[in-house]
């Protein structure tokens, strides 16, 4: 295939992968996504940091291809730089050792058994393994390396190109979007901040205070200072870097705005109803409300946006004594995420109806108080919310809403 690379320093290519047909990645709802790999010319060697996903790689090579060309230089990858080993950034490293028999691997220490489990025929390979700190020269341009462990996988680690002050940080700071521009300067700052927090809150919110403590390690290297590009696996490349580390900064402390993010779902409206009246009063204390009526929306959105909320409302009818389905799922979602990892317990209003016994409201409510939720309150009606139940939940939001107030 044919298919161009694109310069975005001197001597430095996006030689990365297009994936304009992906709608689902283990269950994060996306419109596309790209696989960046970049491709260095030093004076002596030449280096390609990252790979792609599976069905990829003849993208990736026909751009490889045209950087050589554009740079007129003999057709061979001396150095590959694996930062990251989960299968959308590695699955091709197989493919270019086999291109280019005489070329060396660097990765983490961490990634290099898991490299081997992925591709068995690589046991007698050698893998040279980087700590933070260490350099590699190619002639002319050179990396630093920083072990980014957790960030988001063990073996995770960022690439710092000296000389041209970008940062190769693979996962971290990127957007799952798939679109013709490259980088940052070319697209609307509102979608591409929306994509970033949604990135951020299903990928990074768990690892939020070791983030914190990377890019103190990393300011204490003199790296951050001399970052001129950030340069992610996934999505736009930052032009502007501060405008992406100010929000993880943000968003990793538990940075919230005054608004309360609604996810419910409901049998016959009985939920819903309670979900609006409680709405309503959190608007008379002038708060942002978001809602996800779970039905018709999804989990990877919703917890977007409860990133920057400093409450949730969870809202469930009861069926056999448990949650909704759709509920169930995203409660095991907030397990997974551990939003109190950002230093701030939310807190969290359980809510629903049930025929007769209950239990969804209960059930629910343990669980947020396992995720790290502060429970404000419970409460659930039977069958149908009337005049005074709707003004107790108005109340409830009002209540809430105040009880946020700086
Ligand atoms: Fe984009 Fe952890 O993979």
């Amino acid at each position: 295939m044919i298919a161009n690379s694109i310069k975005i320093a001197d001597g430095v290519y996006w030689v990365g992968a297009l994936d304009w047909d992906i709608r689902d990645y283990h269950g994060y709802k996306l419109d596309g996504t790209t696989y960046n790999c970049y491709l260095i010319f030093g004076n002596n060697k030449v280096a390609l940091v990252d790979n792609v996903y599976p069905g990829f790689s003849s993208q990736l090579l026909a751009r490889i291809k045209d950087a050589f060309e554009k740079e007129n230089r003999d057709f061979k990858i001396d150095i590959v730089v694996q930062n990251h080993i989960e299968m959308d950034h590695v699955h091709s490293l197989y493919e270019i050792i086999k291109k280019f028999p005489d070329v060396e691997v660097y990765s983490s220490t961490r990634a290099v058994s898991g490299i081997k489990n992925l591709f068995p025929s690589l046991e007698d390979f050698e893998i040279k393994t980087v700590k933070t700190g260490d350099s590699l020269d190619l002639g002319g341009k050179s990396f630093t390396f920083v072990e980014a462990t957790m960030l988001h996988w063990p073996d995770s680690m960022f690439s710092f190109l000296n000389e041209d002050g970008i940062l190769f940080s693979n996962d971290a700071f990127g957007q799952h979007i798939c679109l013709s521009e490259r980088f940052d300067h070319e697209v609307s700052n509102d979608l591409l901040m929306r994509v970033s927090k949604k990135f951020f809150a299903n990928l990074v919110t768990p690892s939020s205070q070791l983030l914190v403590k990377k890019l103190d390690e990393v300011n204490n290297l003199g790296v951050l200072d001399k970052i001129k590009m950030i340069a992610p696996s996934h999505g736009q490349i930052w032009t502007k870097p501060g405008d992406i580390v100010n929000a993880y900064k943000g968003w990793a402390t538990g940075e919230c705005k005054d608004k309360i993010t609604f996810i419910y779902d409901t049998m016959h409206h009985s939920t819903q109803k309670m979900a609006h009246a409680m709405i309503e009063g959190v608007f008379s204390e002038g708060f942002e409300v978001k809602t996800f009526y779970l039905h018709p929306d999804e989990r990877s959105e919703a917890v977007t946006d409860v990133l920057d909320s400093k409450a949730i409302c969870l809202g469930s009818p009861t069926m056999m004594n448990n949650p909704f389905p759709s509920l169930g799922d995203i409660i095991f979602y907030f397990n997974c995420l551990s939003f109190n990892k950002t230093g701030i317990n939310k807190k969290a209003v359980v809510f629903g109806s049930k025929g007769w016994g209950g239990g969804a409201v209960k059930k629910i409510s343990n669980h947020l108080h396992e995720s790290g939720f502060e429970i404000f309150e419970e409460y659930d009606v039977l069958n149908i919310p009337h005049e005074e139940e709707l003004k107790k939940c108005f109340e409830i939001g009002k209540k809430l809403a105040q009880s946020l107030k700086d």
